[in-house]
């Protein structure tokens, strides 16, 4: 199956990022700039009297940027690009995380918590009989945020954003009575305060009750409430948003401030933070269960929402040793509480074109709360589950919503059902373009064939890429998405960068148009333009190819590190016999179908065209290695033999990522360090005849560890 992109419109050549300029005058240059910046920093952040006009500072920062593209080692600690207080947005400062704030991975049952223990069991090479300490407290149902204390004194405070990113809301955090700005007892001289913003069930109401008495907006639920509370311009309106503050974990710290969980627990409380209540610390996984099972009973009455239970391994060391995969620690999971469930009436099945094609049919319900939220739409799947739920419309139907997660329809209440119901027919045709809807062999989906010619799949590319983990484009909503498109300006991503100069030459520009105004029209061109630079992660994700989400673009750019590199690579791809082909399905997690779709992507000439118009617009950096610490194995390429005693394979090979090594499976003059395990046999043999350097299991330990 081939899959299109964007309609081209241009004939463009590559850009890409520039030529690589000289080492020696780069190291220069991004020094004066770091200084420059930082002075400019303190004349706008602290003394609010800026020197310069925020073009000229933004300039700056991209000059340093796009060095520190070329140069990564250049991106130190100290480097302003990872300092707080960035680069001031349209709507709030951005604040880059010194340590990303990451996500949990869900389990949903009794099995997945035994799983996850054995997981952590194999991966510390712990046999089933030793035990491990785990600490469990209330998963809070709010808004995550990020308080950076700097001798005793609050200075910044950021959301999650997208993990590595987040928005500066200092002045707004400092408005909550529970969040102290001089913390009590001895912390650290920097100490980043991690938690959730939240809403008690109480305070929601009566701001409800005063929204509609003031006429403004409700909020659906208390979560929506903390966030809109939170994320306001004017502090002034967040003081009069009751909100409160959990803390539960650290960002980044000066001294380690204890050496558990719970040390980790009783040290915040003693600066002045609640915590959650209730909390539990057990050797058996039967007592997690024990202990999810009563706090599920509890969540009624405890006046805020949680909706699940966090179980992490007690022992930091232990922690330390895990690390993380993909964007969630491996010492941690959220065991979240079972479904909420609801009955109502089925009125109609619409069908949804998502931007690959795929045909999804929707319930549109009789509007229904569950869990606090009211959901009137649902997901069904595909034909086949309507089919074998024998969904009908008219039905009375049970609907189940968990979390985030899109309300799904469990199936009829048979005996509800009017007599004159028929089954549903699922109709193989695109409700958006009408062209034939097909199903290819071994999938569930119906897929238009409509590619270039169905509005619903280029408008929901479009707005895939806008999305907040492609381009995160401020103000260019899903409303607006349509309207410009169906107006004709934009139909490629390219166009989005064009839009400025074409806005300018119609007839009625959209500053002089009702809705909008000059400002707006200014602040979504510069949204615009400061999305001009991205990472290769994000641009990969960006481009909307089946089953490239965000953690395959990430390994991919990973991998081939730039963008040039990645696309040549998957245009050899496409023969299965290539060594491309090879490389591509030997990287975790992509398969022969992941490949085939990457390989169709970057093959079919109007993928090409496009990419090619985009890359005339936008410049993706290379991939930048996040987290890596430097040691004296940075950069070198090692190979792990014979039994390894105090860590699993996987540990090593994640130990040696962290230290900025790569792994490879065999020896070659290409290795430069050899851990060898007990027993090592043929590869160590190799590896002395070579010369290189060979470590034992306790050496490698001793020099990966972070300095
Ligand atoms: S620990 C490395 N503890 O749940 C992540 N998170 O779905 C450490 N959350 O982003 C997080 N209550 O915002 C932790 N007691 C708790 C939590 C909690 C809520 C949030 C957190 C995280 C999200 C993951």
């Amino acid at each position: 199956m081939i899959c299109r992109l964007f309609q081209p419109d241009t004939n463009v050549y590559i850009t890409g990022m520039s030529k690589k300029p000289d080492p020696i005058k780069s190291e220069m240059r991004h020094d004066q700039l770091a200084k420059e910046i930082r002075k400019h920093d303190a004349l706008y952040y602290q003394e609010d009297t800026p020197e310069i006009t925020d073009a000229k500072y933004d300039a700056l920062r991209r000059e340093l940027e796009e060095i520190e593209a070329h140069y990564p080692h250049l991106k130190t600690g100290d480097s302003p690009s990872t300092s707080v207080g960035a680069t001031p947005s349209s709507r709030f400062a951005k604040i880059e995380h010194s340590i990303p704030m990451l996500s949990l991975s869900n389990a949903m049952n009794a099995e997945e918590v035994y799983d996850f223990i054995d997981r952590i069991k194999r991966f510390l090479n712990l046999t089933n009989e030793e035990q491990i300490t785990v600490f469990g407290e209330p998963k809070i149902d709010g808004l995550s945020c990020s308080i950076r204390y700097e001798n005793g004194r609050l200075v910044s405070a950021a959301t999650r954003g997208d993990g590595q990113t987040g928005e500066d809301i200092t002045a707004n955090i400092k408005t909550l009575k529970t969040v102290p700005h001089t913390l009590a007892g001895n912390p650290p001289a920097v100490i980043e305060v991690r938690g959730e913003v939240y809403m008690s069930h109480a305070d929601f109401e009566t701001l409800n009750k005063r929204q509609e008495a003031d006429g403004a907006k409700l909020f659906a639920n208390p979560r929506n409430a903390a966030a809109g509370s939170l994320r306001q311009l004017d502090p002034k309106v967040t003081e009069k948003r009751p909100l409160k503050f959990f803390a539960y974990a650290l960002g980044a710290t000066s001294d380690p401030i204890a050496d558990s969980q719970t040390g980790i627990r009783d040290q915040l409380k003693s600066y002045g933070f609640d915590v959650p209540h209730d909390i539990v610390c057990t050797d058996t996984t039967q007592g997690l269960l024990d202990y999810h099972s009563q706090m599920e009973e509890q969540r009624a009455d405890l006046g805020y929402d949680i909706d699940g239970i966090v179980y992490k391994v007690n022992d930091l060391a232990l922690q330390d040793r895990l690390g993380f995969v993909s964007r969630a620690p491996r010492w941690a999971i959220a065991h979240k509480f079972a479904a909420e469930k609801a009955v109502t009436r089925l009125e109609d099945i619409t069908i949804q074109v998502g931007r690959t094609g795929t045909l999804t049919p929707v319930a549109e319900l009789k509007p229904v709360t569950v869990g606090g939220v009211v959901v009137s739409r649902a997901t069904l799947h595909n034909a086949d589950e309507i089919a074998r739920k024998d969904v009908r419309i008219g039905d009375t139907v049970r609907i189940q919503r968990a979390g985030d997660v899109i309300p799904q329809v469990l199936g009829p209440v048979l005996e509800k059902r009017a007599p004159d119901t028929l089954p549903y027919k699922f109709k193989p045709v695109c409700p958006v373009c009408g062209s034939l809807a097909i199903r290819e062999e071994g999938e569930v989906a119906y897929r238009c064939t409509g590619g270039l010619i169905c509005d619903a799949q280029a408008v929901e590319r479009l707005k895939h890429f806008v999305s907040k983990y492609a381009f995160d484009i401020d103000g260019l909503g899903d409303k607006i998405i349509r309207q410009f498109w169906e107006e004709g300006l934009i139909h490629t991503p390219a166009d989005i960068f064009r839009l400025k100069g074409k806005n300018a030459e119609l007839d009625n520009p959209l500053e002089n148009r009702e809705g909008w105004g000059r400002q707006s029209v200014k602040n979504l061109f510069d949204a615009i333009e400061a999305k001009r630079k991205i990472a290769l992660e994000r641009f990969i994700y960006a481009l909307g190819i089946r089953q490239v989400g965000q953690a395959t673009a990430k390994r991919l750019a990973q991998r081939y590190e730039d963008f040039d590199t990645l696309r040549k690579e998957m245009t050899i791809a496409a023969d299965p016999s290539s060594e491309s082909f090879a490389r591509l399905i030997n990287i975790d997690d992509i398969g022969p179908s992941v490949a085939a779709d990457l390989a169709a992507f970057f093959s079919e000439p109007h993928n090409q065209e496009a990419l090619e118009a985009l890359l005339e617009e936008v410049q993706v950096g290379p991939y930048v290695a996040v987290q890596t610490s430097e040691t004296s194995v940075s950069g070198k390429t090692v190979v792990f033999t014979g039994k390894l005693e105090k860590m699993s394979r996987n540990e090593a090979k994640a130990s040696a990522e962290r230290a900025g090594a790569h792994v490879s499976g065999s020896v070659s003059k290409k290795t430069d360090i050899l851990v060898a395990g007990a027993d090592a046999g043929s590869k160590l043999k190799k590896a002395k005849e070579l010369g290189i350097h060979i470590l034992s299991e306790e050496e490698w330990i001793e020099q990966t560890r972070a300095v």
